[in-house]
């Protein structure tokens, strides 16, 4: 790619309307069935091309909506800094029709204040990701994990203040237990700031949120769905069917371990390939299909180290209504 290249905007990226978007929760935001996932391949540690690359098709295919967290990378902030250059190099015409997220809630910074939900920790780090991604705002700020030991007000007053602040148009929460959900629902409604969207993971081998109920809550409730890992960082693919390819998230055995590679699953994944090929499928197809199925879902939330890859999952938004 001729990175002096001025990068246009695709036309066409909004042609396919429908098959795109989807309502998120009772809102007034639409976001797109897939969206695109910043958590690996945007750090310093994945080449700076590519995830331009990466970006650039997303945004030609209406993939509006980019997910980060401050300590995506690796190392930790790296994926905001590559983000903010995009948006120099890129993006800044189109801020407008960008719906960009960002977390906090795990450990970013040394000491007592980088770390699970305090409004300390919470404000100052969205300043940290602010600056990093060269935005004056956020469209959606998240408690990234529940903290058992802070009082749910104290976090939930935090998401309230920085919308109050301009810092954030909307806030949701990801990974919290259904009844802290619950609770994060009514306080937030009570206080007119209604919680967007919360983020979990659903997939075809790991459906806790659906069982726990939390998918039903929400959409009771008016809140979207996204589900992360819908592809369960690629094992729901061909990528593991034959072994741990080279160069694959696996190879790293890091977020994802070698050692969850049974031949139990193996053999699961196996079938399962089996079936979506019989319904004229890949496994990523069948899989993400499956998530966009379930009802109350609004958006998979994939991340991708190749636009070869994109371009398939993408696919899958005209398949489901
Ligand atoms: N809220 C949370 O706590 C939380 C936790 C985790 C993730 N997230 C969010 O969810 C996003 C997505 O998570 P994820 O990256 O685990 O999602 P995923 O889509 O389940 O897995 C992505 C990986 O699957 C492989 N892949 C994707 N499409 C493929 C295809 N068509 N064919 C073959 N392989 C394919 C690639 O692996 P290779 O790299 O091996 O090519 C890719 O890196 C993150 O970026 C982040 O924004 C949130």
């Amino acid at each position: 790619m001729d990175l002096k290249e001025r990068y246009n905007a695709a036309p066409k990226r909004y042609d396919a309307g429908d098959k795109i978007f989807r309502r998120c929760g009772r809102s007034g935001v639409l976001l797109p069935k897939i969206s695109l996932g910043f958590w690996k391949n945007f750090g310093d540690a994945a080449p700076y091309e590519r995830s331009r690359e990466i970006a650039r098709y997303a945004f030609d295919h209406g993939v509006v909506h980019f997910d980060l967290a401050n300590n995506y990378g690796p190392p930790y902030g790296t994926a905001e800094e590559t983000f903010g250059r995009l948006m120099d190099d890129d993006f800044r015409p189109y801020r407008d029709e960008l719906f960009i997220s960002t977390k906090a809630g795990y450990d970013m910074w040394p000491g007592p204040y980088g770390n699970w939900g305090s409004r300390k920790y919470l404000i100052s780090s969205l300043d940290q990701s602010l600056r990093r991604m060269r935005l004056d705002y956020v469209d959606l700020f998240y408690s990234h994990r529940f903290d058992p030991n802070t009082p749910l007000e104290e976090t939930l007053q935090a998401l309230v203040d920085v919308v109050r602040q301009g810092k954030a148009l909307y806030v949701g929460i990801s990974r919290w237990p259904l009844e802290a959900l619950a609770f994060a629902e009514k306080y937030l409604r009570e206080r007119d700031v209604p919680m967007l969207i919360y983020q979990d993971r659903v997939n075809l081998l790991d459906r806790a949120p659906i069982e726990e109920g939390k998918l039903d809550f929400c959409r009771a409730h008016g809140i979207g769905f996204i589900s992360f890992s819908p592809l369960a960082q690629g094992l729901l693919t061909d990528r593991y069917l034959n072994g741990i390819s080279e160069g694959s998230r696996m190879a790293l055995n890091a977020s994802l371990k070698q050692s969850a590679l049974t031949d139990e699953l193996l053999e699961k994944l196996r079938e399962l390939n089996r079936q979506a090929a019989e319904r004229g499928q890949t496994l990523a197809e069948s899989a993400l299909a499956w998530v966009l199925e379930q009802p109350g879902v609004t958006s998979a939330l994939v991340g991708v180290s190749g636009v070869e890859q994109l371009a398939v999952n993408l696919k899958v938004m005209a398949r489901v209504s």
